[in-house]
């Protein structure tokens, strides 16, 4: 599959205006971001609800009740964890279907399914009466997050004009960071409504779901994915429409030119073992551990159980997922405007020192003044929220965008599609590692998770700083000449491919 991404402005700067039309398109793609979004801002809180843990689960409310036995693990229940997590089990899975839908049928296609998987997994779990019928909805909402991620960054990255991709892949990232806050906000009221608060709650994600669906028969097929499908004169046609100029020739022998080169590796899977692509590779998966194990996840599904954790009530629980999420939100615009100025590495760098700190902080706090029982006290719970706070601040403008941008702009035309479905189905996987053992790890570590995370922030950093290239400003079809062939380690694998097969 080909697929024409820029980074950064430095692509050839082709004729094209911003248009109405592709500005509706991006809003419209970016709502597949907005339910993965809502999808994980929503779990956390509906589990906290008594309502429902009565219905699906109610050992753990029982555990509840007697919640001042043990603060850590009250929580701790692997049908409870199921629930979040059973949606990147099949999201994983997913999107290796997804990436061959992406180039066989395109990525507009890519994005219907997307929306009816989630419009019937949003039927099924908002209306459950049973553990089957809610984990099978979470399933198919997990396979509508496969086949959306997969396509929207795709999607966004092709459509947008070369001098703006940089800027709009983050906007996938802010699409999501807002569906997590609306998820806490409809969370918070929601909690209020009884018995069926949850059902509301669930049900939320239909709204975007709807706008996806409806939304994608008005947007386009991308210019690449027509042409990458033989569909040339469609293809040009496309591109005239969404750059609002005449003169598109320039553009439009280009992608050819991409697709042409693209269409002669007839397995890009295999392509990717090869030792010239172990660079982005290793580092494209190696982004999806460290931006899960940096615990980010632990705080956006689990906030609210979290915050009650250290001694808050339902209420103010919820009501600091919302502050959290305002936070993610706004500090995501600070990533969008320093990623081509102060570049990746930088921040990449910067927040792991700053999340280190926040995390020790949090991690000392607890174990000196949270009991396995008993609360904390009003001071040190709010000193809690607030590192919770500066912490995630740190994540927004760093490992969350770049741990999707960096694998979007790392790889040759020929394996980007397959490298970045990769990358998608390691994220889903390392996120569904933590959805499933947080709640255990925070009975058994209790404090100590918060060091556990510590020590892997620690080890991202040392990655960055010796492993990760600066790739601002450089052109995206340049990286193995300006990146990867100067790089006092990558080097290796840059010899001409011959000679390294030889050498092997
Ligand atoms: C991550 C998600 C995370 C979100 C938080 C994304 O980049 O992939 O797992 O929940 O950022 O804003």
């Amino acid at each position: 599959m080909a697929v024409v991404v820029s980074s950064n402005g430095n692509a050839p700067a082709f004729e094209a205006k911003l248009t109405v039309y592709v500005f509706i398109c991006v809003v419209i793609a970016a709502f597949g971001g907005l339910i993965f979004g809502y999808d994980i801002g929503i779990s956390g809180g509906v589990t906290a609800m008594d309502d429902f843990l009565k219905e699906f689960f109610p050992a753990v409310w029982e555990r509840k009740k007697h919640a001042h036995e043990n603060n850590y693990c009250k929580y701790d229940n692997q049908f409870l964890q199921l629930f979040t997590s059973s949606l990147y089990l099949a999201a994983l899975v997913a999107s290796f279907f997804a990436s061959a839908v992406c180039s066989k049928l395109g990525r507009k296609p890519t994005m219907q399914f997307a929306s009816i998987f989630f419009l019937i997994g949003v039927g099924l779990t908002a209306g459950a009466v049973n553990l089957i019928m809610l984990i099978f909805g979470r399933i198919l909402l997990g396979f509508g997050v496969g086949f959306g991620n997969q396509a929207v960054p795709l999607f966004l990255s092709e459509i947008a004009p070369a001098q703006l991709r940089g800027g709009l892949n983050i906007v996938f990232q802010l699409m999501v960071t807002i569906g997590i806050l609306i998820a806490n906000l409809v969370n918070y009221f929601t909690a209020k409504v009884h018995p069926y608060g949850w059902r509301i709650a669930l049900g939320g994600a239909a709204i975007p779901a709807v706008f996806l669906l409806f939304g994608s028969l008005i947007i386009c097929e991308t210019p690449t994915s027509l042409i990458e499908r033989n569909k040339n004169e469609e293809g040009k046609e496309a591109l005239r429409k969404i750059r609002g100029v005449e003169d598109i020739n320039e553009e439009y022998e280009s992608i050819v030119h991409a697709c042409d080169i693209a269409s002669q590796v007839k397995d890009p899977f295999r392509k990717l073992l090869k030792p010239a692509s172990r660079p982005p590779f290793i580092i494209g998966m190696l982004l999806q551990l460290f931006q899960q194990f940096t615990g980010i996840n632990a705080i956006m599904f689990y906030a609210p159980v979290l915050f009650q954790t250290v001694g808050f009530g339902s209420e103010a629980a919820l009501l600091s997922a919302v502050i959290t999420g305002t936070i993610n939100v706004l500090s995501t615009f600070v990533g969008i405007y320093l990623v081509d100025k102060t570049g990746r590495r930088f921040l990449l760098l910067q927040s792991s020192v700053h999340m280190l700190i926040c995390q020790l902080i949090i991690g000392i706090i607890l174990e000196k003044d949270l009991g396995t029982t008993g609360t904390l006290g009003k001071p040190q719970a709010l000193v809690v929220v607030i590192f919770v706070c500066v912490y995630v601040m740190g994540f927004a403008w760093s490992w969350g965008p770049l741990g999707w941008l960096i694998p979007s702009e790392t790889f040759p035309l020929e394996t980007r599609s397959a490298g970045f479905a990769v990358a998608v189905s390691c994220n889903m996987f390392f996120t569904f590692v933590i959805a499933q053992a947080f709640l255990s790890m925070l009975c058994g570590m209790r404090s100590g998770i918060f060091f556990f995370f510590s020590a892997w922030i620690v080890v991202m950093g040392l990655f960055a700083m010796f492993f990760i290239p600066e790739t601002k400003g450089v052109a995206i079809d340049d990286m193995r000449e300006s990146v990867w062939k100067p790089h006092w380690f990558w080097k290796r694998y840059m010899l001409d491919e011959d000679d390294v097969e030889k050498r092997n």
